[in-house]
């Protein structure tokens, strides 16, 4: 027996405007037919007055604590993994653990941009399993529609803003119960200039705006995730046909299914949700894997494998079995 991180509760949360693609069209040299066909997107959530990524953070842990049926006040761990914090400090994490008063606790934020979450998850499992914390809830929020710059077309039909959030809590456990069971993370800095802000508190005083190549970071993110989720498989002698569910950072439609057809996993294991929300960085896998627990697929026991890439670029997996 070894502490394990048990995973209790999921939840989420979007801004209350919805966004489709011939809106957008609207406003922007685009069309639904370009947008639909090179990514799959249809639809986008975009923050309004009073939305930012606290309060859609807040809304998701409520929701993930209720799911697990305990008090924000026995929180003593929140990771937050973001690129669009509501202050340049202190971390948007302290926002979320006021208002859900686990105050006293650990509270910090991550910024691995799109593969925060998995980043957040691998932070959160390490200090569960030294004992540092007994329960943490680990969030990936953005509005990443505040950092576009909505005259560039290339990025801006891209991104939508949300939250999605998780409760795990150390317990005793084995190998083959639930818990998380292994979490790969990397990063290269090499390629800072193909995905990146062009501003920060440092360098401009500014926030700056998102720039993309796009076609390179599609070329990498290919190749970064079919390796990352091999490790993942190596280091527990699993095959993919061992998986119940994957778990992808939801960017592109066409990412998924390169990606899946890589590793040899069935289109059917792959949940999507990059039609609805678009790419929402840090909060798009932890939205997705509230969208199946809720509308259950994923269920108690299943083997799911979560993964992401990002800016940075940083890109990462981890399995968890539910
Ligand atoms: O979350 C972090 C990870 N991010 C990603 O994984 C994103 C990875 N990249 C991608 O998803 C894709 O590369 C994009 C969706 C960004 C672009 O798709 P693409 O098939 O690589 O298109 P492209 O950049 O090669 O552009 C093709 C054409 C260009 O026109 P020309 O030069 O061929 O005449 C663009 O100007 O599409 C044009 N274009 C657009 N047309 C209509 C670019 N954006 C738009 C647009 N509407 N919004």
């Amino acid at each position: 027996m070894t502490l394990r991180s048990v995973l209790l509760g999921t939840g989420s949360a979007l801004p209350r405007r919805a966004v489709s693609n011939a809106e957008l069209a609207s406003q922007v040299d685009t069309s639904d037919e370009w947008i639909v066909e090179r990514t799959g997107i249809r639809n986008r959530h975009i923050a309004g007055e009073g939305e930012t990524t606290a309060t859609l953070a807040i809304d998701a842990s409520r929701a993930a604590l209720a799911a697990a049926g305990i008090e924000g006040s026995t929180i003593d761990l929140i990771v937050l993994a973001t690129a669009t914090p509501d202050q340049t400090f202190p971390a948007t994490a302290t926002i979320v653990q006021d208002a859900i008063g686990a105050n006293g606790g650990i509270a910090f934020d991550v910024a691995a941009v799109c593969s925060g979450f998995l980043y957040a998850m691998g932070v959160a499992d390490s200090m569960l399993r030294t004992g540092m914390a007994r329960r943490a809830l680990v969030i990936g929020s953005e509005t990443f529609t505040r950092i576009l710059d909505w005259e560039d077309r290339t990025t801006c039909v891209l991104f939508g803003d949300g939250a999605g959030a998780v409760v795990l809590e150390a317990r005793e456990g084995t190998e083959d119960g639930p818990g998380l069971i292994v979490t790969k993370l990397h990063a290269d800095g090499a390629h800072n200039e193909l995905l990146y802000v062009d501003g920060g508190p440092s360098t401009t005083g500014t926030v700056g705006h998102v720039r993309m190549r796009g076609r390179e970071v599609f070329r990498h993110a290919v190749v970064n995730l079919a390796t990352v989720l091999g490790e993942v498989l190596d280091h527990t002698g699993l095959t993919a046909e061992d998986i119940d569910w994957v778990v992808p950072h939801q960017a592109n439609q066409r990412i998924l299914d390169a990606t899946a057809k890589k590793l040899g996993l069935p289109p059917e294991k792959v949940v999507v949700t990059v039609d609805r929300h678009a790419n929402t960085s840090a909060a798009s896998v932890p939205l997705a894997l509230d969208t199946a627990v809720r509308d259950g697929r994923i269920k108690p026991g299943h083997l799911v494998m979560l993964e992401a890439m990002g800016g940075g670029f940083t890109w990462g997996a981890c399995l968890i079995r539910m």
